[in-house]
């Protein structure tokens, strides 16, 4: 009987997240037991990203607080997944001798035998990509709950200049259509109320004959009171299909993800974004039509080399133009190994700050006002728990993808599909009352 525990901390974007759950799968099938408080685990794994500079740093100082874990528990080993254990490979270990461990994304199948390494006092070091992987046959260790995410490809081939992805996850490649309509369906008989198919561009899934939208149209026939989402999409590849796929199924959701990176066509190309403004509003106002009561959220970095404040009010305007229901919105950083690594850095960090303040204060505004417009509107909502500010409500969300707060109610408990009226409203929530 293996008495090895592990508990394992991610960091990082929702494919991080699937993955621990692939890890745990495959340690919990070699006899791993799955600690679920850091002081009873022996190994202890952090699922980390390398997307900005600043996600590097949480790392680095949770190291710092791990060190001191490892003093009083001497034989405890720590290791580094994921995105940063690709991108720095040995050189982790080297400066910060605290890892033990350092396991690549695509190396996962083998981490049983990397931590055997590590126990017997050497390095355990696996960090080799592969253009095949997907994990396919791997049964990922989840807990009973109410949404999974589901990842359906992995890597990205598109190579945008200032993203690490290409080099920490390698080539793109898709999963069988098959193996995740299994999977849906036993997430389906365990009660699960909503999947998210994920990949770093989800778009472009194709498993040799069936493409996105093929897949799309499968997962929703599958339980028809299960929500299906999908991240990321990436504006080249959102077909018509896919479009007339969401809106001929109900329980595909109506919101898109769709990052816009710059509102100015001359940074999108030293992005190597591949395609226009012109083109991308034409793309939102397309899915519109094509998709009633459609919402899209964005990414956006400011601050990208040589942006001028021109490029930078072009952007503000893309976003007055488009509205976006919700924003992820960033400081450019400049990563090793990326085309735009070789650009210098030229836009202060002062001057990134401002624009990227002015970019969250107007996205602000918009979810304000577009909140404020569905007062007294009906919404049915997914139950997902109490609210988090306080056990004598509820909270759900919309088929957009919007939080609405309400008062419990007789009879109305997770995992319920409500009706609600919307009476009240800030640029993060909804509240709405039962009807
Ligand atoms: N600097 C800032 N933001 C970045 N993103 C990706 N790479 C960088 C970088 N080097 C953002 C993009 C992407 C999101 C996941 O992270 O907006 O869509
Ligand atoms: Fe971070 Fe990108 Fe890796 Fe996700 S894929 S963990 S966002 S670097």
């Amino acid at each position: 009987m293996n008495k090895n525990s592990v508990y394992i901390e991610t960091y990082g974007c929702q494919m991080n997240f699937a993955d621990t759950e692939l890890v745990m799968g495959i340690l919990k099938t070699q006899g791993y037991e799955l600690a679920k408080q850091i002081e009873d685990a022996n190994i202890i794994l952090l699922n980390t990203c390398s997307i900005r500079d600043n996600a590097e740093q949480k790392i680095y100082s949770r190291l710092e607080h791990l060190r001191g874990i490892k003093r009083r528990k001497s034989g405890t080993v720590i290791g580094i997944l994921g995105c940063m254990a690709e991108r720095l490979r040995k050189n982790l270990i080297e400066e910060k001798k605290v890892v033990d461990l350092v396991v690549g994304p695509d190396e996962y199948r083998r981490l049983p035998e990397f931590i055997d390494t590590a126990f017997s006092g050497e390095k355990g070091i696996g960090v080799k990509l592969s253009r095949t992987e997907t994990y396919d046959d791997i049964n990922p260790y989840r807990e009973d709950g109410l949404s999974a995410f589901i990842s359906v490809m992995r890597g990205c081939d598109k190579f945008c200049t200032y993203c690490v992805v290409p080099f920490t996850r390698g080539r793109e490649r898709s999963r069988s259509l098959n193996s995740i309509t299994d999977e849906i369906n036993n997430l389906s008989a365990r009660g699960f109320k909503e999947v998210t198919l994920l990949g770093q561009n989800v778009n472009s899934y194709n498993d040799g004959g069936n493409d996105f939208a093929d897949l799309l149209a499968a997962s929703a026939k599958i339980d028809k009171q299960m929500r299906i989402r999908f991240t990321t999409s990436h504006p080249q590849d959102l077909s018509g299909k896919l479009l007339n796929t969401i809106a001929e199924h109900d329980n595909i959701c109506n919101y898109i993800h769709l990052p816009v990176q710059s509102g100015s066509n001359r940074i999108l190309e030293l992005m190597n974004r591949t395609y226009t403004i012109e083109h991308y509003l034409k793309l939102i106002d397309q899915a519109r039509a094509i998709i009633p009561g459609v919402s899209f959220s964005t990414d956006i970095i400011a601050g990208f080399p040589t942006e001028t404040e021109d490029d930078h009010k072009m952007t503000l305007d893309v976003m007055r133009k488009v509205r976006y229901d919700g924003a992820y919105m960033f400081k450019y950083s400049a990563r090793e190994k990326t085309k735009a690594y070789e650009m210098a850095d030229d836009i202060t960090d002062e001057i990134k700050g401002r624009r990227l303040n002015e970019i969250i204060d107007l996205q602000h505004e918009v979810s304000y006002e577009i909140n404020q417009s569905m007062i007294g509107k009906e919404e049915v909502l997914l139950v997902e728990g109490n609210s988090k500010k306080s056990d004598e409500f509820l909270a759900g969300r919309t088929d957009t993808n919007k939080m609405v707060v309400f008062p419990k109610a007789e009879g109305i408990s997770e995992g319920d599909y409500v009706k609600v009226k919307i009476s009240r409203a800030t640029s993060g929530t909804l509240f709405g009352d039962v009807i």
